[in-house]
């Protein structure tokens, strides 16, 4: 068992993971510890923030950070790296007079509120997550548009738009503050129909939800437009073969504080996590009826692992739940004067949408974030899911195990790297009929260095290391593209 880390070592690594990276690296070939499968053929890309400051000012939230693409080339002749941050508008004008000129969700401009008042054009940072979809490599941010990508440079091709199907049509001013429209970061593939669902949050009178299709092709439609009572903050949601489902956690957002420049967005969040969430379920087909909501256990929910139809007709939802919701401008605070109700764990919701009933039970003890689970069969029960995690003695919200459970026998193995920090774990199919491989970024506390782990899933078990030539920051979504796909 790990010894629980003190509070000086853990404040001395979340300094690490969030310092800003100053080095980009073009093609570089790495060595490799270990034997590559021979499965792994293609290429990991990955996305975070990778600045944290500008000018000598710090972001006052760590998800302010621009995004940094890592992109990994692995295969039979070896991997090969590079990295670069996504050049938006924003990053471009940034870097130019080395300054920051853009309020961001969680941080206001230097200078008061003269310097934020009516300043409603937010820094767009691209850092949230990366997908390959309909030959487009897109860095995605749920306040905003994707920006594409060339898979093969990582070069920044400008806001994708979806040749202008993304245009904002709605009359100001949500057309002015959003003047392309949000295209969330946990877009959902339906391997059955090849296309890909989104979503985006727009707010206005009303308060819209938009559903996204962009076909295999890359072609966009916008398919369903909903009005929410609140301007929500939805991060994820579940897509099955018969459903659409949100989780709405009781929270408002005060508009016109940030709007006036007096707080930040994030500052303005208020989310009542002793109230229920509710669940929105939209049917996929117009004959199923009707959108419905149904209250469900209070809390927060980022993350969706998976969803599915059972038998019976209910939607089953495997999420991770923060009974209270996690401030993290305070990150070092969480860290140091642990809360143990913002500790995330991987709950089964059973939604009956005849009864208009849902019912939550705990799948593990042990703490989770940053779930997945392999991609087929899509929309049937995934028995085996995988994600960031803790054991259960953890006291401090240190998500640094990676861990496999087994959802139907309760068996969950846990690899715990006490200090050290792994990313999302990334799941890669083995094309000789093993359960899998799990590809990892590991941040190596203490040594300011970043390693790839290719491990086995079924037992965790590391299979090759490849030694980044730099310590990366802290990450969180990515993708595996196969090379052919690409
Ligand atoms: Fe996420």
């Amino acid at each position: 068992m790990m010894p629980e880390p003190d509070s000086r070592m853990i404040q001395g690594v979340i300094a690490e993971i969030m310092r800003t990276l100053t080095t980009e690296v073009t093609d570089q070939s790495l060595p490799v510890e270990g034997v590559m499968p021979a499965s792994i053929d293609g290429v990991y890309f990955r996305n975070g923030p990778g600045r944290f400051e500008r000018g000598g000012q710090r972001y006052a939230h760590p998800f302010d950070g621009d995004g940094h693409i890592t992109r990994l080339d692995i295969g039979p002749t070896g991997v090969r790296y590079s990295n670069r941050f996504v050049r938006t508008r924003e990053y471009l004008a940034e870097e130019h007079s080395g300054r920051m000129r853009y309020r961001s969700f969680g941080t206001n401009l230097p200078g008061g509120l003269l310097a934020n008042l009516f300043r409603v054009r937010f820094k767009n940072p691209a850092n949230t997550s990366v997908i390959w979809h309909g030959g487009r490599l897109l860095a995605l941010w749920e306040g905003g548009p994707p920006h594409r990508l060339d898979p093969d440079t990582l070069d920044t091709l400008g806001i994708e738009t979806f040749d202008g199907r993304l245009r904002n049509p709605y009359p100001p001013p949500s057309s002015w503050l959003s003047p392309v429209l949000p295209f969330s970061a946990h877009p959902r593939l339906d391997p059955a129909s090849g296309e890909l669902i989104n979503f985006g949050l727009v707010s206005g009178a009303p308060n819209r939800l938009l559903i996204y299709q962009v076909d295999h092709n890359g072609g966009l439609s916008l398919n369903q437009t909903h009005a929410l009572p609140r301007f929500s903050f939805i991060h994820d949601f579940g897509v099955t073969r018969r459903w659409l489902c949100f989780l709405i956690p009781h929270a408002d957002f005060d508009l016109a504080s940030a709007m006036l420049g007096l707080k930040t967005p994030v500052g303005s969040l208020r989310i009542r996590t002793k109230q229920p969430m509710q669940a929105l379920l939209i049917p996929r087909s117009p004959a199923q009826g009707r959108p419905t909501l149904i209250d469900c256990d209070s809390g927060f929910v980022f993350h969706v692992a998976q969803a599915f139809d059972s038998d019976d007709g209910a939607l089953v939802l495997d999420v991770i739940r923060y009974p209270k919701y996690p401030d993290f401008r305070q990150f070092e605070a969480i860290f140091q004067h642990p809360d143990p109700e913002i500790m995330p764990r991987l709950e089964r919701m059973v939604i009956d949408p005849t009864k208009g009933r849902a019912t939550t039970r705990r799948l593990s003890d042990h703490a989770a974030e940053m779930p997945i689970s392999a991609p087929e069969p899509f929309g049937e029960s995934r028995r085996i899911l995988y994600s960031l995690g803790a054991p259960p003695q953890r006291q401090v919200p240190f998500l640094s195990a990676v861990q496999r459970l087994d959802t139907d026998t309760g068996d969950l193995r846990c690899r715990d790297f006490g200090l050290d920090m792994p990313g999302e774990p990334m799941w890669v199919p083995d094309t000789a009929g093993g359960e899998g491989w799990l590809l990892t970024l590991v941040y190596r506390a203490g040594q300011n260095r970043t390693e790839l782990l290719v491990m086995r899933a079924d037992n965790l078990q590391t299979q090759a290391s490849v030694i980044l030539p730099h310590g990366l920051p802290i990450g969180f979504h990515g993708c595996w593209v196969p090379r052919a796909e690409l």
